[in-house]
């Protein structure tokens, strides 16, 4: 049995310049790692709290160094001797000695910090890839991305309402093939852009971040990029929209405040999306289509697009397995999005993913757009087996460090690996569009 010995963490940067925390566990066999923690902008209101220090003096009050103290003071004396393989004893330790709901008082940060840390030594410690360290010793479904090419929102600063417009390379014999596609057709975008005049800068995630005409402009945009470089829309390469709306739904009403200033109830909004999707066959999810404070309009999305179409619950769920459950009652989208710091634990990133199995739901891995070359997230997806994952566009070092640790992962199962595909859309109409 290998024990924690040692707890250090460090305030670093995330790919934003905003600080973060980089934790480094010593267990006793002496095998060392460390883990980084993402930080996210349009974040739900029920994520767990990301400690900050709030002193104006330093980083405009982000600082993390009363989290960092958490880390080496409180947290390393309380596990001191745990063992580092009792993942589940560990994090449920970790929640006691926080004592609130939502890890406020040591910080979600600090926590997850220690929480990946030890994931990461046990699986080094036991001389395996952190992949099959978590849990699943035969893994091999490497996800089919969702590659965020065109960034709006709270992303980018431009005038399109919606965050995140992805492709993802499903028709791929295998990830490689996967991975170029969709390099390639960002490259076919850049000089789409070009061409029309538009910016070629990127945003947040690494898509790039156009003054487009509206917030439909894109999907057109993308579509011809997709053909230009030689691909079929819908069939080698398919759309997903993260529209992000709990960013801007206030008083009952979305407010298209970076476009046309245009407002929507909640039935309009869904009515939206009937359309759009009608229109596009080629977009096979929408993650968070509606705000998290909707729920009216989440009951009406998921009853008249839920089985036409992947709806994924970002905001509304924050990887909560109590909100994922209440949820599912609710009967209420079709899908998860999964971030490991919106709840702070890696056992209770794996309770909602295993909920999403038995529920029928499709479970989603994702990276946060701060970020940092952690590429933790791309061995949780493998280990998750659920075959997908969005961690930014083929651009910005942060998004293609998780990129090319996938082709590690399948040059390392070799003939084993399998690229989850198109396969994972079976049971929704869209696939058969
Ligand atoms: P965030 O955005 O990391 O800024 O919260 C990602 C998302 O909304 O999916
Ligand atoms: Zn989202």
């Amino acid at each position: 049995m290998s024990e924690i010995a040692k707890l250090e963490a460090l305030e670093i940067l995330d790919s934003r310049g905003n600080p973060t925390l980089a934790v480094t566990v010593t267990l006793s066999s002496g095998v060392k790692a460390t883990a980084k923690v993402p930080s996210g902008a349009s974040t739900g209101k029920r994520e767990a709290v990301e400690l900050r220090d709030g002193d104006p003096a330093r980083y405009g009050g982000k600082g993390v160094l009363k989290a960092k103290s958490h880390v080496e003071t409180e947290i390393q004396n309380h596990l001191r001797g745990f063992d580092a393989n009792g993942q589940a004893t560990l994090d449920k330790a970790l929640c006691a000695l926080d004592g609130t709901p939502n890890k406020a008082r040591l910080g979600a940060n600090a926590i997850l910090g220690v929480s990946l840390a030890v994931a990461r030594a046990s699986a080094a410690d036991r001389g395996l890839p952190l992949y099959a360290g978590f849990g699943n010793p035969s893994a091999n479904l490497i996800p089919a991305p969702w590659f965020n090419v065109l960034n709006g929102g709270r992303h980018a600063d431009n005038s399109v309402d919606f965050q995140e417009f992805m492709i993802s390379p499903v028709g791929a014999p295998s990830y490689s093939e996967g991975l170029r596609a969709a390099a390639e057709t960002f490259h076919a975008l850049k000089s789409v852009l070009h061409k029309k005049g538009y910016s070629t800068a990127v945003g947040d995630e690494g898509g790039f971040a156009p003054q487009a005409k509206s917030n439909e402009e894109p999907i057109e945009l993308i579509l011809e990029a997709i053909r230009k470089a030689g691909y079929r829309p819908g069939k080698d390469v398919v759309l997903v929209l993260d529209p992000a709306t709990s960013e801007f739904f206030e008083d009952g009403e979305y407010i298209f405040a970076k476009s046309d200033k245009s407002r929507r109830s909640p039935a309009q909004m869904v009515e939206l999306w009937e359309n759009l999707l009608g229109k596009y066959p080629e977009i096979w999810a929408l993650e968070d289509g509606v705000a998290e404070d909707d729920l009216f309009g989440w009951k009406q999305l998921t009853n008249t697009l839920g089985d036409r179409i992947q709806l994924i619950g970002d905001d509304n769920f924050v990887t909560n397995p109590e909100l994922f459950r209440q949820g599912i009652k609710d009967g209420i989208a079709n899908a998860i999005l999964i971030k490991l710091n919106q709840i702070g634990t890696v056992t209770e990133t794996f309770e909602c993913i295993e909920l999403a199995r038995k529920n029928g739901y499709g479970a989603v891995i994702s990276h946060r757009s701060g970020e940092t070359d952690d590429t933790s997230i791309a061995d949780l997806a493998v280990a998750a087996g659920m075959g997908q994952i969005k961690t930014g566009s083929t651009s910005r070092g942060e998004r293609i460090a998780k990129y090319n640790r996938f082709l590690e992962i399948e040059k390392e199962l070799g003939p084993k690996a399998r690229y989850a595909g198109a396969g994972v859309y079976d049971r929704w109409q869209a696939v058969k569009a």
